[in-house]
């Protein structure tokens, strides 16, 4: 089993959606979860999918493949999608995108060395009148975007990320500490 029993029950919740014989209709809602978990789409993820799901592994890639949402190969922590289509390049997507690129020193389609931010060229996300607009990772929208807004977004994202690092850690050393516990007091009560 690739994925943890947590998203497994995900999946077998978005099963009970539908008939016993039309699990495919859960197929896309499987691999958001599955890519949530992972990160991205990764060949294994699609053979999993496709088994737990009684499906054709070719099935499961054309979906994955098809729907720029899933990234089928590894991305960075973020991933910020930039609107670039005609309504928004009217109102400033364009220099918004040359922007955050200048900003990150990437193009499209490639992600910082550090591994943090992926930049992605996007279509219409409907939200023309509030242009620019960007999306990170695939699920929070950020309207009228501005050069103060991006860089305010970039520094909390950043800040997001070191924290997140902190508290592993602090978990880790936790952790390890735990496991050691038992044997400092036993080395201590011998020398006493
Ligand atoms: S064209 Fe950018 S949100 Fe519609």
């Amino acid at each position: 089993m690739l994925l943890s029993q947590d998203a497994y029950s995900k999946i077998d919740a978005e099963l009970t959606k539908y008939p016993a014989d039309q699990k495919q209709s859960a197929l896309i809602a499987a691999l958001a979860i599955a890519q949530d978990e992972k990160g991205w789409v990764s060949p294994e993820v699609i053979q999993d999918i496709a088994q737990y799901l009684g499906q054709p592994p070719i099935g499961v890639q054309e979906v994955a493949t098809f729907y720029n949402m899933f990234d089928v190969k590894p991305v960075g922590k973020f991933k910020i999608t930039v609107c670039t289509n005609l309504p928004c390049a009217l109102t400033y997507g364009d220099a918004t995108a040359a922007y955050v690129q200048k900003k990150l020193g990437i193009s499209f389609r490639e992600t910082t060395p550090d591994g943090m931010f992926t930049l992605i060229e996007g279509e219409c996300m409907g939200a023309c009148g509030d242009s620019p607009v960007l999306l990170v990772n695939n699920k929070h929208m950020c309207i009228r975007m501005s050069t103060d807004r991006i860089d305010g977004m970039l520094a909390e994202l950043k800040e997001a990320a070191t924290q997140e690092q902190a508290a592993d850690a602090t978990a880790a050393a936790s952790h390890a500490s735990t496991v050691e516990g038992p044997k400092n007091s036993a080395h201590s009560s011998k020398g006493a």
